[in-house]
């Protein structure tokens, strides 16, 4: 797709182009954009996309362990799900002039980051309810938010996937509301995840406003439309009730409710293990990318069918038109 991209420097465009922006307009592929914000949405679409594909992995881990066939169905369906997230966003980051090939390089050279909260062990059953729970209900904060950011492909596709994205919170807490009534083992196990689960869900919004040095450049041009630190606040003000309502506790003595402000005021996370965590020292970075790798590595063969399927339709409509 051919992209009107004249250089950043051209003040005017980049005038007419802020103000479509603060009209609340929406950019679409073939509109003018700057470089950057086009740099800056490649790099955030092709991340998350790259989370939703690496996501799948501490949760299939679980799918042949699932201590029933409803939850084995509905793992799968999860999964499955994710899968077709980071599809769905794969291609919307391909109407902004870059090709899978290259987003998929940069993933398995380790050149792009996924988020860090895919780089911890899933160590029993309960931590897929807290996944569903946590990880996806942070990601629908995150995402609902993005459903109004200002590229079209990116907003359209943040509209389909929370819907899915609920469904996935909703059978994580489902399992966790079970195993928390249940026998004083299964109690145990799910607040043991809920311990182990409960701070790097914290991290998956990013590093405080403070430190952030994408935001003010996301927020000006309104691709994100609320901060880290606003986002994780909300996400911690919606899950502390929910814990409270299935007699779950978070691993924060500092937690506490002020009522002016109606937030849960939690304590300090540790970001040393955030940075450690997405500089690659999480405890499965390596785990994850072997994985993809061998993945990638194992389908070889169905991209040169597909290749050579393509190679072969095209020749038949060459000769076919001569
Ligand atoms: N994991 C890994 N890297 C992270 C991170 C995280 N949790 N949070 C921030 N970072 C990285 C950023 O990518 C950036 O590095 P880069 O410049 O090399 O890309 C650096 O840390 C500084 O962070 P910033 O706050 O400046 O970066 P952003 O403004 O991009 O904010 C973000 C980070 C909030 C993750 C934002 O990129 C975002 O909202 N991305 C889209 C949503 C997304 O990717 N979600 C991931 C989870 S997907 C998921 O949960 C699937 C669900 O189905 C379970």
């Amino acid at each position: 797709m051919s992209m009107t991209t004249a250089p950043a420097e051209d003040p005017t465009k980049l005038a007419e182009f802020e103000s479509r922006l603060n009209a609340g307009e929406t950019i679409e592929p073939k509109d003018w954009m700057p470089e950057k914000y086009r740099k800056q949405l490649i790099r955030m679409m092709s991340q998350h996309a790259h989370s939703e594909i690496v996501g799948m992995l501490p949760e299939g881990n679980w799918i042949t362990r699932a201590p029933s066939l409803r939850r084995k169905m509905v793992l799968l369906a999860k999964v499955q799900d994710e899968a077709g997230h980071g599809l769905y966003i794969y291609c919307g980051t391909e109407t902004l002039n870059v090709s899978r090939e290259e987003l998929v390089d940069q993933l398995l050279t380790g050149k792009a980051k996924y988020s860090s909260i895919f780089n911890y062990p899933t160590l029993t059953w309960a931590d897929i309810g807290v996944i569903g729970w946590f990880v996806d209900g942070a990601a629908i904060v995150n995402q609902t938010m993005l459903a109004k950011t200002s590229y079209g492909p990116y907003a359209r596709a943040m509209i389909r996937i929370c819907k899915e994205e609920n469904f996935h919170k909703r059978q994580g807490y489902e399992i966790c509301s079970v195993l928390s009534n249940g026998t004083p083992a299964q109690k145990a196990m799910v607040q043991d995840a809920v311990n182990r689960w409960w701070w790097p869900s914290l991290m998956m919004f990013g590093p405080s406003d403070a430190a952030s040095p994408n935001s003010a450049e996301l927020m000006r041009w309104r691709v994100k439309k609320e901060t880290n630190d606003a986002l994780r606040q909300r996400f911690v003000n919606l899950t502390i009730p929910q814990a409270l309502a299935i007699n779950l506790t978070v691993p924060d003595p500092g937690l506490r409710y002020d009522a002016e402000t109606e937030n849960w005021e939690f304590g300090a996370i540790d970001w040393s293990e955030f940075q450690q965590v997405i500089a690659g020292n999480g405890p499965c970075n390596r785990e994850r990318l072997a994985a993809r790798r061998k993945a990638h590595d194992d389908g070889a063969w169905v991209r040169e069918a597909a290749e050579a399927h393509a190679a072969r339709q095209a020749a038949k409509a060459q000769s076919s038109a001569a």
